[in-house]
């Protein structure tokens, strides 16, 4: 073939096709190989998806009934977050559920389990990772008195009880097994006791079929930190009622549970 630069190396251009008039730019390429002999061919279309998520902060006007939207929180940690809690107006943990974001890698990491996900501590002055290695963060929550942070992890099926330290940074105390898929967790206000909205039957959630639903079950978790932590089913329901429960609050008597995609249901104790 003839060669139009014999003088210059093989290099690799990013043209970004979202401008006005792209220009195609050489990258800069790190050392540790023989450069010289680069010789690449091909193109291909790169779609940076940064699917971040944001937390929207709002201040609750209560004469008015009304939400006032104060904030918009974007941090590059802040990715497939599935659930947050405020420990203050600009300071709160959030879980973040899955590594990857296209639809196959997704499915990859399930399947082989990666325990790549993680609590996230975000405040205006520090953003960090509190604590790692979950199969997949999803519901936190804290206690009544603000020194432990419950965090679940739905795939494993547990719930996590994690010590709130000085400068944030969980660590762990034990994990107290479910055996179904934990999703949101809350705390009654009365007893501190942790309710777990959960998924009985995830693979009716995934292949939803109207005929045979999924259906809904609410724990409530007692004496969190005792040797015996004592677990009672709080609702159950094959999907006639209500389907795919993900989160219930208490408050005097009243429960009100939440779904994916179904009902709220208002319950009394
Ligand atoms: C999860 O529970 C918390 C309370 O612990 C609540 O603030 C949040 O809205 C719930 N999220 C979902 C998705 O149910
Ligand atoms: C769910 O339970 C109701 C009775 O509570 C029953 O009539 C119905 O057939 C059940 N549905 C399924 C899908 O099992």
């Amino acid at each position: 073939m003839p060669n139009f630069a014999p003088d210059k190396p093989g290099r690799i251009f990013l043209m970004d096709l979202n401008e006005q008039n792209p220009k195609a730019q050489a990258l800069e390429i790190s050392d540790g190989f023989d450069k010289e002999s680069l010789n690449p061919h091909g193109i291909s279309t790169f779609i940076d998806n940064h699917m971040g998520s944001t937390v929207e902060i709002f201040k609750f006007e209560e004469q008015q009934r009304s939400l006032v939207h104060l904030k918009t929180i974007k941090h590059e940690l802040l990715k497939s977050v599935n659930d947050i809690v405020a420990l203050g107006p600009e300071q709160f943990y959030a879980t973040r559920d899955h590594y990857f974001t296209s639809y196959f890698l997704v499915l990859l990491e399930l399947i082989m389990d990666f325990h790549w996900t993680y609590v996230l501590f975000y405040s205006p002055r520090e953003v960090k990772v509190v604590a790692q290695g979950f199969s997949s963060a999803n519901g936190i929550t804290v206690s009544l008195n603000q020194k432990y942070v419950y965090v679940a992890d739905v795939t494993a099926k547990n719930i996590h009880i994690m010590e709130k330290h000085d400068n944030w940074d969980l660590t762990q105390v034990k994990v107290i097994h479910l055996g179904t898929l934990v999703d949101n967790l809350t705390i009654d206000p009365a007893t501190g006791d942790i309710l777990a909205g959960c998924h009985p039957n995830p693979m009716k959630l995934l292949n939803y079929n109207p005929e045979d639903p999924p259906g809904s079950e609410v724990l409530r978790i007692q004496d969190v930190l005792s040797d015996k932590p004592r677990v009672n089913t709080l609702y159950a329901n094959n999907g006639s009622v209500l389907q795919a429960s993900t989160v219930a609050s208490v408050y005097h008597g009243i429960m009100l549970i939440g779904t994916v995609f179904h009902k709220a249901l208002y319950c009394e104790l």
